[in-house]
C-alpha cells in the first residue's frame, strides 16, 4: 500500500467523467487499497479515483461509523429525498469550507470489491459524503453547488491562489 499524490483544484482530471469499471482485478484492487490509505493519512472521510488522477469510477469512504473503510465501484444515486444545508471541504481544495445544499438523504447503489451489489442509504456524514463522492466521478466539484455569485468569486480566488496571486 502506498499513500499516492492528491490532484487540486485547476487538474484537468477532477473535471472528467471517469469510465466505468468493467471487472474486479489486482489492479483495481490495488488502487483501492492505496486510495484507502492517501483518504485516512490526508486525513479525509471520502475520496474519488480521479482526485489520484485515475479517471474510473471508484471511491471510498468511512462514514465515522463502525463499518469503517468502504468501497463504492460505479456507485449509482437511485434515490434522495429533502434538502439539507450541510459544511463541506474537499481534499482537492484543501482547508476550504462551504455551507453546501444537497438532498437530505441519498441512497446509492454500487458494487463491492467482489463485484457484488451493495447499497448505502442515509443521512448526515453518510449521505453527504455518498453524494459529494458520486459527484466527482462525473467531473462535479462542490463549489459547483454554490450559489453563482459566491461561485464566482469564489473562482477567482482558487485561480489567483493557482497562479500565485494570493
Ligand atoms: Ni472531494
Amino acid at each position: 500500500m502506498a499513500t499516492l499524490p492528491i490532484r487540486k483544484f485547476g487538474d484537468p482530471v477532477l473535471r472528467m467523467t471517469s469510465k466505468p469499471v468493467d471487472g474486479m482485478d489486482e489492479g483495481i484492487r490495488a488502487v483501492v487499497h492505496d486510495m484507502i490509505e492517501t483518504m485516512y493519512a490526508a486525513p479525509g472521510v471520502g475520496l474519488a479515483a480521479n482526485q489520484v488522477g485515475v479517471a474510473r469510477r471508484i471511491a471510498v469512504f468511512d462514514a465515522q461509523d463502525d463499518l469503517g473503510a468502504r468501497v463504492l465501484i460505479n456507485p449509482v444515486i437511485v434515490d434522495t429525498e429533502g434538502s439539507y444545508v450541510y459544511e463541506e471541504g474537499c481534499l482537492s481544495i484543501p482547508g476550504r469550507y462551504w455551507e453546501i445544499t444537497r438532498p437530505a438523504k441519498v441512497t446509492v447503489r454500487a458494487l463491492d470489491l467482489d463485484g457484488a451489489e451493495v447499497v448505502y442509504s442515509g443521512d448526515g456524514l453518510l449521505g453527504r459524503v455518498l453524494q459529494h463522492e458520486v459527484a466527482h466521478l462525473d467531473g462535479g466539484l462542490l463549489i459547483d453547488l454554490l450559489p453563482k455569485r459566491v461561485r464566482k468569486n469564489v473562482l477567482q480566488e482558487l485561480r489567483d491562489e493557482n497562479l500565485g496571486l494570493r
